[in-house]
């Protein structure tokens, strides 16, 4: 492509702008892998009977998740806006607000419990350190931890000023290198202790039941779940791909970027279930109530593995430092989303924007920590505050925010556009799905 049309097609240089497509990779992954990966997905696939939520998982990643974030990419490259920017660029009527805001305001309704659930990685960080293995292991201990409410709003607002400090401070290249070494080392670290999770006694029988599908168990609640988790982890239907795409160049190849990106996170992902899901059957011989923990069983789990293991205190510092690291990644990029969506929709200042972002993270973050504590008799659809801000975002706005995002693209932009847009860098081979989309018409 000759420069001129180059220049006149990138985004306006008041935006800021990727160091190309490793950089690009490198933010989507930092902003892909976190809790959602070693946190979430083990948990819903030991909920879910394993194997078909693996399957499921898996299918939707490389079908409706690759259509999503080649689109929202394109999108945000297209129009060099955040989502509800990109949406009002082709209509301003209804249907196009509710579109552009339900992508925008996800991300606001995340931060504050994904900031929760980091401050419990902070708080089990502090315990390594402090030497107590043991105490981390003891059965009762997670349960004892988050119904001490004082105690949970402190790790909570700890960790809520890192991810502030690095979003106001501007530290966040220094991050994102920090970060590049540190996945890296995730990766070895998750593989490790996953090969010591598979050979323990017993646990071959968590193996199977991760790995292989029982079609008898499937069950429409797998697919929401995994739907939901697929966009949670991916980073999809929460403004983040548009907004990412707008700081890209014409030159990036948006399908390569993708495949890299899915693979990676999958990768992460699928580690994360071969070290917490055998543990189970290893430590608690496979448990039902244990495999149903649900958002505790990393943290019931975990301890129990590095307690029995050599040296497990220094690989209990490791770990969870690799996570705080992957965690503080994917917050900030949620922040950072949810301050800008901010900045340009209502055109304040960014610390302004930061002020907004601190109130809804007290009364979001504030409730989800009580919510195990002094809030434990208040329940929303019968869930904690927690599990039901998690439902709302994921179950909810997500698939609604992503039908917006497919109902633009093919009603409104219309798919010659969008692959137009794509192939100005890349071929365009996974094309053929979106045809599969358009049968509705
Ligand atoms: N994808 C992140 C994870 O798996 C969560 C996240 C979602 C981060 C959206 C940024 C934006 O933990």
């Amino acid at each position: 492509m000759n420069s001129d049309r180059r220049k006149q097609n990138e985004p306006s240089s008041s935006r800021g702008r990727f160091s190309g497509r490793l950089g690009y990779v490198l933010a989507v992954a930092g902003s892909a892998v976190g809790l959602g990966n070693i946190w979430r997905f083990p948990y819903l696939a030991a909920k879910y009977d394993g194997g078909m939520f693996l399957l499921v998982y898996l299918l939707l990643t490389v079908t409706f998740g690759y259509v999503l974030i080649v689109s929202e990419t394109a999108l945000g490259r297209m129009t060099g806006k955040s989502p509800v920017g990109a949406f009002h660029t082709f209509g301003r009527t209804l249907p196009f607000h509710f579109g552009g805001w339900v992508n925008a305001v996800v991300p606001m309704l995340i931060v504050p419990y994904y900031c929760v659930i980091g401050g419990w990685v902070v708080k089990y960080l502090a315990e390594y350190i402090a030497g107590n293995k043991a105490v981390l292991a003891a059965d009762d201990y997670f349960g004892g931890f988050i119904a001490n409410s004082g105690s949970l709003l402190l790790w909570f607002a700890l960790f809520a000023a890192l991810v502030f400090l690095v979003v106001l401070g501007g530290v966040k290249s220094g991050v994102e290198r920090v970060s590049k070494i540190m996945m890296p080392m995730l990766i070895v670290l998750a593989l490790m202790v996953a090969a010591y999770s598979v050979t323990r006694p017993g646990a071959m029988e968590g193996v199977k039941y991760f790995l292989i599908p029982n079609l008898e168990n499937f069950s429409w609640m797998t697919v929401v779940a995994a739907m939901g988790q697929m966009f949670y982890s991916l980073s999809i239907a929460m403004g983040v791909l548009y907004t990412y795409g707008s700081y890209i160049g014409k030159d990036v190849d948006i399908e390569k970027s993708t495949t890299e990106v899915e693979v990676f996170d999958t990768a992460i992902a699928i580690l994360a279930g071969l070290m917490i899901i055998p543990a189970v059957f290893a430590f608690s011989g496979g448990d039902p109530d244990t495999l149903k923990a649900g958002p505790s069983l990393m943290f019931i789990t975990l301890p129990k593995v590095f307690d029995s293991m050599g040296m497990g205190t220094a690989v209990g510092i490791v770990f969870f430092l690799l996570v705080l690291f992957a965690a503080l990644t994917s917050a900030i990029s949620l922040l950072e989303t949810s301050v800008s969506s901010l900045c340009d929709e209502l055109h304040i200042s960014r610390p302004k924007a930061c002020l907004i972002m601190v109130a809804v993270m007290a009364v979001v973050g504030g409730t989800s920590s009580l919510g195990y504590g002094v809030l434990d008799g208040v329940k929303l659809l019968g869930m904690a505050f927690l599990d039901f801000y998690d439902f709302l975002t994921n179950s909810i706005m997500m698939p609604m925010g992503a039908i917006a995002t497919c109902v633009l693209v093919l009603k409104v932009v219309g798919f010659e556009k969008l692959q137009a847009e794509v192939e100005l860098s890349s071929a365009f081979r996974r094309n053929r799905l979106y045809p599969v989309y358009q049968i509705y018409r």
